[in-house]
């Protein structure tokens, strides 16, 4: 061979070699060596420190060697560490300032060397090397034959936060206990160490308690609109599995228990535990509720205390969750308990109630060796003492604690809810989340434990959960583990690609890692067409679409050029991942009208937080679909939607609709009354018909409908009023009641 094409191999090689490290979260220090270890038939496992405790880890390794490398013989050997050739375990209390969960990996051409000052540490290291493996290893029969080869390292490790979790909600869905383990195996594998597990909700109660039957016997099951029964809980003796199957996996697992708020279930088992008393069902909407536990009750109260006393004797966690979220105060203002309590313990409000209440649960924890974790509502009437804060709306909630001497788990809407879409928080932004508020000094930053990622479940039954963790967990991971300045967001997305192969192994279906579509839509007023634009968000994705009402596959049109929408057009897209079942659908239905491109003039401005396409969102062309956050609705809040569209000259007019979007849980509801209005001038308008509801404001589906007036006789006008009346605010019987409510308008269609 010539010296130069040598070379040139040796480079593309070790180009190779180095693209072939796929380590998540990155390790503080690495270096890559020359040469590989090889793992062939034989292995010999060390546990040098001769400890039962280390001993756990090598049957670990030894197993999944076993099961997955196609190693056939391997051997767990005390003590050893002079010998020349194996995997040898280490517990080395001079690598102490690496912390419980830090170790130091090296391989050579023959050992691997696993380093740390517990066995926390070692896990990790075995973590990584599982990580240096190929792909294949991870898949469910592992590699089809035996030797194979990983890089020479050395890699010195440890986190920077000590709190690295993620947070399931089975309470909205119930996730089956294999699921949970699949997840607990998945945290690990990216060394992630804490398991929130949200297990009580409106809409289902989740853990057996012996001394309440009825929780699981009525809370655990709701009956959907259609009649159907759905549900689920954890016995006991299952939550103990998962438990302990964690517990092997170094991941703790927090319960969270609400209270006082998110326990309709809890409540329609027991209504004695309500202000009122009276019988509820378990929900079925997804919302804030206003029937919480009763905080003047002392059965209340006893209630929850025996509730946490068999949850810690399932949870050996330090910490305990209380929720403390969203619990609105309604209840509490009308209930002569509540207000006596107020009144005998000299509480400012219901904020402080809430306070008092926490309080109690507080105190209970803490005299049983445990510590409480809240919300950051929590914060509201003043923090309980030994109360952790844990910070969703914003960091605010994290920087008052910390600033009060108190711990802080940090997971903003903003970065850390994996149930909002990709469009919201993609990987990019995950990626950048910073956990340690720059407002904190240094002391106050150490109060800050680490951080989670949420995955609330309204959206996201078990099998969508894949789609929304994944890739979106991996930068997580890496926020939490890696130090800041060792992160570079473009050196991660190639090891995020590397992962895939792994994540398919070990048959995660992950979603995508920005919007997978990026959609534009131009209106050609003199050609009168909207011409539709798609365009892909991430490669390895192809575009598919229909026009026929019909759902997309592989099998319908590619997207290559932009779709034009003439009059009116109905659209279905796919974006399909090539290497994934995963996909995003998307659907937009366009029409084209007298009105279109046609700027209204407004008399209340629409809310920047529903501004869709701002000025010329109502007559854009582009029709709402039933999601309110599709980016075509805007929202009014509070105050009717009053727009005078000006046709530019006299024009012959038949029909004017208006669409209107009912999402009661989220306080959006139709305009109680319509009245459409014509004028010559733009100054003196005349009433051409008044509509109403087409449906009443308690009907809970979401619903979109157009008021629409035809006109008998073609009328002549340049100028066309819309006013639509606002509910103003939530009726007394809705769970918001006396907020604001709102009106969600799109499109303004004049023909
Ligand atoms: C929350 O998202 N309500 C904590
Ligand atoms: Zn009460």
């Amino acid at each position: 061979m010539k010296k130069t094409l040598f070379i040139i191999l040796i480079t593309l090689f070790s180009m190779r070699l180095n693209a072939q490290i796929k380590i998540i979260p990155q390790p503080v220090e690495i270096e890559i060596k020359k040469g590989f270890f090889v793992f062939d038939n034989k292995l010999i496992v060390y546990n040098t420190a001769n400890d039962s405790s280390v001993n756990s880890i090598a049957v670990y390794l030894k197993e999944t060697l076993i099961n997955k490398g196609k190693v056939a013989d391997i051997q767990i050997v005390n003590g050893a560490a002079k010998i020349k050739k194996g995997l040898f375990l280490f517990i080395n209390k001079n690598l102490r300032n690496l912390g419980d969960e830090g170790y130091e990996l090296n391989i050579t051409q023959s050992r691997i060397d696993i380093t740390a000052s517990h066995i926390r540490g070692l896990f990790y290291g075995v973590q990584s090397l599982r990580q240096l493996l190929p792909a294949e290893f991870e898949s469910k029969t592992g590699m089809t034959k035996p030797g194979f080869k990983i890089p020479c390292v050395e890699i010195t490790d440890n986190p920077k936060f000590k709190w690295r979790g993620m947070l399931l909600d089975c309470g909205r869905h119930f996730m089956d206990k294999e699921f949970v383990k699949r997840y607990i195996d998945l945290l690990a594998y990216y060394k992630m160490n804490t398991l929130h597990w949200h297990l009580t909700e409106d809409q289902g109660w989740r853990i057996e308690i012996k001394k309440y039957p009825k929780l699981t016997e009525i809370g655990s099951w709701r009956t959907e609109a259609d009649g159907s029964r759905y549900g689920g809980f954890y016995s006991q003796d299952e939550i103990k599995e998962v438990v302990e199957y964690a517990k092997e996996r170094f991941v703790n697992v927090v319960p969270e228990i609400e209270l006082p708020g998110h326990s309709v279930a809890a409540i329609a088992s027991y209504p004695n535990l309500s202000c009122t008393g009276k019988q509820i069902d378990v929900e079925t909407q997804w919302g804030v509720f206003k029937d919480i536990y009763c905080a003047g009750n002392d059965t209340t109260i006893n209630f929850l205390k025996d509730v946490l006393t068999e949850v810690m004797s399932l949870f050996p966690s330090k910490y305990i969750h209380i929720g403390g979220d969203e619990a609105p105060k309604y209840r509490w203002e009308n209930c002569t308990k509540c207000q006596s309590r107020i009144k005998n313990n000299v509480l400012k409000d219901e904020h402080e109630l809430q306070s008092w209440f926490i309080g109690q649960f507080d105190e209970f924890l803490s005299q049983n060796g445990r510590k409480l974790i809240g919300w950051d509502e929590i914060l509201e009437g003043g923090l309980s003492k030994g109360a952790t804060v844990q910070s969703w709306r914003g960091m605010e909630g994290a920087i008052a604690a910390a600033r009060s001497g108190h711990d802080a788990i940090v997971s903003p809407t903003s970065h850390a809810y994996f149930d909002y879409d990709i469009s919201n928080i993609n990987l990019e932004k995950v990626y950048s989340f910073n956990p340690i508020p720059d407002e904190l000094n240094e002391n106050e930053r150490k109060h800050i434990l680490g951080g989670e990622c949420n995955l609330w479940s309204e959206r996201a039954p078990q099998e969508k959960v894949d789609g929304r963790m994944f890739p979106r967990i991996l930068a997580m991971s890496e926020v939490l583990w890696t130090y800041p300045e060792k992160r570079n967001f473009n050196e991660f997305r190639k090891r995020v690609q590397l992962q895939y192969p792994v994540l398919k192994a070990l048959g995660v279906t992950y979603g995508f890692e920005r919007e997978p579509l990026k959609f534009t839509a131009n209106t050609d007023i003199s050609k009168k067409l909207i011409l539709v634009n798609l365009e892909k968000g991430q490669e390895g994705t192809d575009i598919f679409y229909t026009t026929s009402g019909i759902k997309p596959d592989r099998k319908a049109l590619k997207y290559s050029k932009a779709i034009v929408a003439k009059d009116s057009l109905k659209l279905k897209v796919a974006v399909l991942a090539n290497d994934n079942d995963n996909g995003f659908y998307y659907e937009r239905s366009f029409k084209m009208s007298k009105s279109t491109a046609l700027i209204p003039k407004l008399k209340f401005p629409y809310s920047q937080n529903y501004k869709a396409n701002g000025d010329n969102a109502l007559t854009d062309g582009v029709l709402g679909t039933e999601n309110f956050r599709d980016g075509n609705w805007q929202g009014y809040e509070g105050v009717d939607m009053i727009a005078v569209i000006d046709l530019g000259k006299e024009t012959e007019i038949s029909t004017i609709s208006t669409g209107f979007l009912q999402s009661t849980p989220s306080w959006i509801f139709f305009p109680p009354q319509l009245e459409y209005f014509i004028s010559k001038d733009g100054v003196e308008f005349r009433s051409i018909g008044v509509l109403t509801a087409p449906v009443s404001p308690k009907d809970v589906d979401n619903l979109v409908k157009y008021y629409t007036i035809n006109l008998p006789i073609k009328a002549k006008t340049q100028f066309v009023k819309v006013v639509a009346k606002n509910m103003g605010s939530c009726p007394e019987w809705h769970p918001g009641a006396g907020g604001k409510a709102w009106i969600f308008a799109d499109e303004i269609i004049i023909e």
